[in-house]
This record gives structure tokens, sequence and C-alpha cells, in this order.
């Protein structure tokens, strides 16, 4: 919740209080020059003792609430039939207003499902924007192409548009009359687009590309791992939801859709997932093939103490200070950064904070791995563990060709009730520091490269040996013991 100061000044502040922690170290920079330098830099690779605050992702790291934990424990532990399964589905129809749900282990589960059931080989699948998984299971096991549809305004990174998350309708319309009806399996909106930035999709733009999809017949279907945050920015930056709550825009936004499906290990628990829909012909294709891949059907690949956790979790996303928790914090994070002039994707999104890494080292070609070498940078310079959002993230072309991402980002997430504005306020430091010091930064060239989703093993080495010229100025600063 944001907080007015006696001067003026607003912060964000918890509304919750931490009655069990982890101890976490900050190893000093000569030994995170070792540890990045075995990584291959790449902060995949690095091990969480040598990370002081791990901002890796938002995923499956989020703190449970009390009432989490207690739904792990009064679990109804059963192969086939397990009331906690029931009751998980009952905060489906509550909270999403969805008859069916199938839970899977987890959101790019649901994608492989959906992928082979709607898929068209040959034709194409219409979104936003994609995300890593999506596209890899649309191309892969849908044999797909995955049309993103965005507006021009969604690649500037420093931009005041509000939604910057949402479907261009004269490409839509475009896209549909090119392909034609029968060759697109579906057309999928990710609410908050976790790769542009975690930037939001308005009512309005979601209503249109519904009433579009009506009109040919489409289905539409949403990723919603990242739902109530788009449901919080809906409520604070679009007209008319002032007065509403973010359950209701929550139910709204479900009611739009034919198809949901959701990571579970962003909102709702630490891990999960599930598909649903208010449809049964739509489930029934699926349904064969949830325990061939997944599981049963009341359990679906997930332990029952999970699903009872994110029956809870479900129930509590809607509350303001959970929904918007991550987003005040980032919104201070990117403002700051503004101010002092480091570039950052805003307005400020959901999920992370994200340093543009083609305008921090705008020295570093796009064929040295812009995004990688300035993550792999940071965590030199502080210890924190952020994600590449760039060319690494793009896997090569069928010919082997690299593709350049649209967008190079550093992407600095924030896990819900974790970090706290001391954190943020030490991340502001130290990337202030090394944006004083960012042309010691150079590329990255791959020294071992997997054929798909190469970010995750991929290993790198620093061109000219830069890491150890980045870690001895910043000892030379500030000691050897940090
Ligand atoms: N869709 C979106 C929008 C996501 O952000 C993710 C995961 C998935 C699908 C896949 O879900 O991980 O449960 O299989 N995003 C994580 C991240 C991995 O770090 O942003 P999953």
């Amino acid at each position: 919740m944001i907080l007015k100061l006696a001067n003026g000044k607003e912060i964000p502040v918890e509304m919750h209080k931490a009655r069990m922690v982890q101890k976490v170290e900050l190893v000093p920079a000569e030994e995170r020059l070792q540890a990045i330098s075995q990584a291959g830099y790449n902060t995949f690779q690095l091990k969480t003792k040598d990370i002081f605050l791990d901002m890796l992702t938002d995923s499956g790291v989020n703190a449970m609430s009390d009432n989490q934990f207690a739904a792990f424990i009064k679990t109804d532990d059963a192969y086939a039939g397990s009331m906690t399964f029931y009751e998980f589905a009952d905060a489906v129809k509550d909270i999403l207003g969805y008859e069916h749900v199938l839970n899977v282990h987890q959101g790019r589960a649901a994608e492989h499902l959906l992928s082979k059931i709607f898929s068209k080989p040959g034709g194409a699948i219409i979104t936003n924007y994609h995300f890593t998984t999506t596209k890899g299971h649309i191309e892969l096991t849908g044999g797909s192409a995955c049309l993103e549809l965005y507006a021009d305004e969604a690649l500037k990174t420093k931009s005041i548009h509000p939604f910057k998350g949402n479907m261009d309708i004269q490409r839509l319309k475009d896209a549909i009359k090119k392909w034609g009806r029968e060759k697109i399996g579906y057309v999928r909106m990710e609410a908050t687009t976790n790769l542009l930035g975690g930037q939001p999709f308005s009512m309005a733009n979601l209503k249109e590309v519904r009433r579009i999809c009506d009109e040919h017949g489409l289905l539409l279907v949403i990723d919603g791992s990242l739902i109530s945050e788009n449901g919080y920015f809906i409520w604070k930056r679009e007209k008319g939801y002032e007065n509403t709550t973010i359950g209701a825009i929550v139910k709204e936004i479900c009611g739009l859709a034919d198809i949901f499906y959701m990571s579970g290990r962003k909102n709702t628990c630490v891990r999960g997932g599930f598909i649903a829909t208010n449809k049964k012909e739509l489930i029934e294709p699926i349904e064969p093939w949830l325990p061939f891949y997944e599981g049963f059907y009341t359990y679906g690949g997930m332990s029952m103490r999970e699903i009872g956790a994110m029956a809870v979790g479900l129930r509590e996303m809607v509350d303001p200070s959970v929904a918007g928790c991550a987003i005040e914090q980032i919104k201070y994070f990117v403002e700051k950064l503004d101010e002092i002039g480091i570039p950052v994707v805003t307005p400020p999104g959901g999920l992370a904070c994200h340093i543009d890494a083609r305008k921090f080292v705008s020295h570093i070609p796009k064929e040295q791995y812009i995004a990688g070498a300035l993550t792999a940078a940071l965590y030199i310079a502080s210890g924190v563990r952020a994600m590449e959002r760039g060319t690494i993230s793009t896997d090569r072309d069928k010919e082997g060709k690299e593709v350049y991402a649209d967008l190079e980002l550093a992407r600095i997430a924030l896990p819900r009730r974790v970090y706290t504005v001391s954190h943020i306020e030490y991340i502001i430091a130290r990337l202030q520091w090394l944006y004083k010091n960012r042309q010691l930064v150079k590329g990255l060239k791959f020294v071992s490269e997997p054929p798909v989703l190469r970010f995750f093993l991929g290993k790198l080495d620093a061109l000219d040996n830069w890491g150890r010229r980045l870690a001895d100025a910043f000892k030379k600063d500030f000691g050897p013991a940090w």
C-alpha cells in the first residue's frame, strides 16, 4: 500500500509482517566474480549460496501467507476424489467464475495441452506478445506460427502509455484476413505481458478483441499467470474502474475468455497451474490427455497440499494489498531510477523493474548479448541475481541464424512479500555505481549453446575478460569485503 509521509513523499509500505525468515549472505566481489565465471555468465547457473537478493523471477519464490501454510497441513491426500481439489474448484468458481477446471503441474503444461489440442499445424496462433515457453509450445507442439500483434508503443521502453500490453486491433483484423479463420487456432491475450516488461492490457482492448473473435468465430484464450496484477492496473489506470474492486475486474476479464489458463507459481502458490472454462465442449478434448501427461483429474501433477494452498492463494490474490504488493514496490524502484537517469522501462509494469540494456550499455554491439552482459555485471556489482530477457532468451531460427530480440532487458523481479524498500534502495545505489562504470562492461560470447531455450543451460564468456576489470574497479571503490 502507498502511504503518504508528513513531507509529502509517498512510499510503498508492506501490509504484512515477517514471521519466518531466511538468512542471506552477501559474498565479496572477488567471490562473485568467481561464481559468475563458473556459471558461464548465466545467472540461471548460479547457486543461491552466492546470491544476496534473488530477483531472477517471481515464479515459485513468493512468500506464502499463514493461511496458505495452514492449508498445507489441512490437506486431504488422495489419488482420486480429494476434497481439497473440490475446495480448489470452488475457489476457481468464486474468484474467476469458471465451472470446469483441470490442474496441471505448471503453466507450460497448460500451454502444452492447449497447443496440442487447439493448434492447427501450418496455421497460426495470435497473441499480444509471446512468452518463451508459450512460443516454444505453439511452434514445437502445435506446429503453428506465433503472431505477435502488439501496438508500436509496446516496444518504446520510455513511454507513458498505460496499456502497452494491448493488442493492435487493426493488425488483428489484417491477420484474420490474411490467414483465414480456419487456420487460426486461437487468439491469446497475456494478462500483463511478461517480456514487454509486465505491461497490462486494458479492459476496453480486451472487449474489442472479444468482439472480433465473436465476429469470426475464434476462440479467445487468456494466459492469466499475472491476472491480479493486470486487474490492479485496470483499477488504477482505466477510466470507469476506479470505484470497482480487483475481484470484480478479474471476474470481468475471465468472463470475456473462452479458455483461461495460468501458471500458479506467481499469483497463487509456489507451484502448479490450471486450465479453466465454462464451455464443456472445450474441456472435453483436453480431458483424455490429462492423466497421460499430468496425472489424474483431481491432482493433475500437483501435490494436494499445493492445490490447497493454491485455493487460498486464489482468494487472497484479489486483495489490493496482495495484488499491488509487487506493483507498488516496482513503481517506487522504477521512478527512482528514472529520476537519476538510469534507463528503465516506463511506465512501471508488474513482475519486475526492467532495465533497458540497449541504453544502459549502448556501446555493446547487438551480436554480443547486451542484456546478458548487463545482468552478469549487476551480479558482480551487487550480488543481486536478475534475469536476461533479450537475445539470449530468443532461440535461433530454423537455419541457425541469430534472432535479435525486440527488447534487451535486464529483469529485476520482485517476488511478492519477500523484499523490502531498503533492499530496493541498495540495488538503486549499486546500479548507480554500475552506470558510472558502464564502459567497463563489454559483451559476451557463447561457449556452449543448447538448441532450445538456451538461456537456461547456455554458458558464455566475457569478451576481453571484462568481469575481472569490473570487479577490480568495484574493490577499489568499496574495499575487498563487499
Ligand atoms: N505464461 C507466462 C505469462 C509466464 O510468465 C510464465 C512463466 C508461463 C506462462 C509459464 O509458466 O513457469 O509455471 O511453466 N514465467 C516465469 C518467469 C518462468 O520467470 O517469468 P510456468
